[in-house]
C-alpha cells in the first residue's frame, strides 16, 4: 500500500537518459495522459498510466491538470536585507547597472544592509523568499553569499542557507560567492582575492558546495577568477562562474579550464566559447529576468546553445537588482526573450537545473527513487506555463511526499 498517489490529467515525468539533456531530449517532456505518480517513503516508487498504478494508497489526489516535478532554481542570491527599489527608477532614466554599483549603490548597499542584520533578521526575511518560492512551485533552490564580503557575514549567510534547508521545505544548495564586489576596506582586488583565499575560504570549506565568482569588468577579471577557483577547488568546492553578463571577459575559458559544472548568464559569450562548452558539458544557466531588468534587448542566445548540444538550465537569479521567486516568469522570458520552446523552458527549469547544482540523480524528474517533489498547477497542459504569465498557475506542492501547499496556500 502506497503512502500517495497522484493522479494527473497531464504528468510531465521528464524521465530520459542520465545526464543533462541535450539534443533531442532538450525539449523531451515524457507527457502521460492520465498519468500517475505512486509516493512511498517521501520517494518516487513507480509512475504509469493511472489505470496500471490503481488505487492501492493510503491517500490519493485526483488532479484534472498539469503535475510536473517541482521546480529546481539553480543560481539565487535570495539571503539578503533589504531592498533597492529606488535603483528601478535610476535604470528608467538611464543609469547603468555598473554606474550605480561604482558610486557604492548596487551589491555594494546591499552589503551593507546585510552586515547590519543579524542572524534572526536575515533568516526570516530569507524565509519569506523561500515561502514565496515555494508557493510558486519551487521545491529546490542554489542560494549563494556574497553579500557579506568579509569573514563573519559571508559565514552568517551561509548558516541562514543552511538553517533554510533544515527548517523549511525548500531543499537549498549553498554556494560561497565572497568574490561579489570588492568591499569598501580593500582598495586592491588582487590583495582582496588574498583574503577570501587565505581567510574566508578554510572557513567557507565544508558549508558551501559550490564556489562562484563575478567575472566581470570592474567587478573580477579572468586571472583573479583562476586564482579565485583553483583555490576553492583545493577546498573542496566545485566551481561556478557569473560570465559574461554585461561584458565578456574570457570567464567562460577559466570555467572550463578548471572543470567549471556551470557557467552562468552567458549574454556576451562568443560563438567558439559555445563550442568550448558543449565540448566540455558545461551547463549554461541562463537567467533571463537580469537582462529584463537591466532594460535590455540583449538576451543570452540559447537558440545557440541548445543548437550546438550545451545543456541549457534556467534560473531566477533572484537578488535585488532582480527580485522574483517565480520560476513561472522565468519560462515566460525564456520563451519570449530567448525563443526556447516551452518544452526547452520546462526541461531547463527541472531536470537540467538539478544537474546544473550536482542533483540530477535525485530530483529534476518523476522517475522511480528520485525524492517525490511534485508541483500541480490549475492549468490542462504545459504550454499553459510561458502562456498565461504573471500570475501564480501553482495549486499544490509536493516536497519529500508531503503536501506542503495547498489551494496556493502555504499547509505545514
Ligand atoms: O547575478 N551579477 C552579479 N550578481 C547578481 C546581482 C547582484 C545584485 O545586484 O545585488 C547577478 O545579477
Ligand atoms: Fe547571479
Amino acid at each position: 500500500m502506497y503512502d500517495l498517489i497522484v493522479r494527473a490529467g497531464q504528468l510531465l515525468t521528464l524521465e530520459g537518459p542520465k545526464g543533462p539533456r541535450t539534443g533531442e531530449y532538450a525539449s523531451h517532456l515524457g507527457i502521460l495522459e492520465n498519468g500517475a505518480v505512486a509516493i512511498e517513503d517521501g520517494g518516487i516508487a513507480e509512475v504509469g498510466k493511472a489505470s496500471e498504478i490503481g488505487s492501492a494508497a493510503r491517500n490519493i489526489i485526483e488532479w484534472k491538470g498539469l503535475v510536473m516535478p517541482g521546480f529546481v532554481d539553480p543560481h539565487t542570491h535570495a539571503v539578503f536585507s533589504g531592498s533597492r527599489e529606488d535603483e528601478l527608477k535610476m535604470k528608467i532614466e538611464g543609469r547603468t547597472y555598473l554606474e550605480i554599483l561604482q558610486t557604492g549603490g548596487g551589491i555594494l548597499r546591499t552589503v551593507r544592509a546585510t552586515r547590519k542584520a543579524d542572524f534572526q533578521q536575515l533568516l526570516r526575511e530569507t524565509k519569506m523568499r523561500a515561502d514565496t518560492m515555494l508557493l510558486y512551485g519551487t521545491t529546490t533552490a542554489e542560494m549563494k553569499s556574497g553579500y557579506g564580503l568579509d569573514l563573519e557575514t559571508e559565514m552568517k549567510m551561509l548558516d541562514v542557507i543552511s538553517e533554510i534547508g533544515r527548517t523549511h521545505p525548500i531543499d537549498t544548495v549553498p554556494t560561497f560567492l565572497g568574490a561579489h564586489a570588492l568591499p569598501p576596506e580593500f582598495s586592491d582586488r588582487d590583495e582582496y582575492i588574498d583574503f577570501l583565499i587565505g581567510d574566508v575560504m578554510p572557513e567557507a570549506k565544508g558549508k558551501a558546495r559550490f564556489a562562484d565568482i563575478f567575472c566581470e569588468k570592474g567587478v573580477f577579471d579572468a586571472e583573479q577568477s583562476r586564482r579565485y577557483l583553483s583555490a576553492a577547488k583545493k577546498y573542496g568546492m566545485i566551481p561556478k562562474i557569473h560570465a559574461d553578463e554585461i561584458e565578456n571577459l574570457g570567464g567562460v575559458r577559466v570555467g572550463a579550464e578548471l572543470g567549471a559544472i556551470s557557467a552562468e548568464h552567458l549574454v556576451r559569450t562568443s560563438d567558439e566559447e559555445i563550442e568550448l562548452m558543449a565540448e566540455k558539458g558545461m551547463i549554461a544557466d541562463l537567467l533571463p529576468g537580469t537582462p529584463h531588468m537591466l532594460l535590455s534587448d540583449h538576451y543570452a542566445p540559447a537558440r545557440k546553445f541548445i543548437e550546438r548540444g550545451v545543456p541549457v538550465a534556467l534560473a531566477t537569479d533572484l537578488n535585488p537588482n532582480c527580485w522574483t521567486e517565480s520560476m513561472q516568469m522565468v519560462i515566460n522570458l525564456a520563451s519570449l526573450r530567448m525563443r526556447m520552446s516551452p518544452e526547452e523552458a520546462i526541461v531547463a527549469s527541472t531536470i537540467n537545473a538539478a544537474y546544473s547544482i550536482g542533483m540530477g540523480d535525485e530530483i529534476g524528474s518523476l522517475e522511480p527513487g528520485k525524492k517525490a517533489d511534485l508541483t500541480l498547477l490549475s492549468v490542462p497542459n504545459h504550454m499553459h506555463i510561458p502562456y498565461h504569465f504573471g500570475v501564480n498557475l501553482v495549486d499544490t506542492v509536493i516536497k519529500d511526499g508531503k503536501v506542503v501547499v495547498r489551494d496556493g496556500q502555504i499547509s505545514v
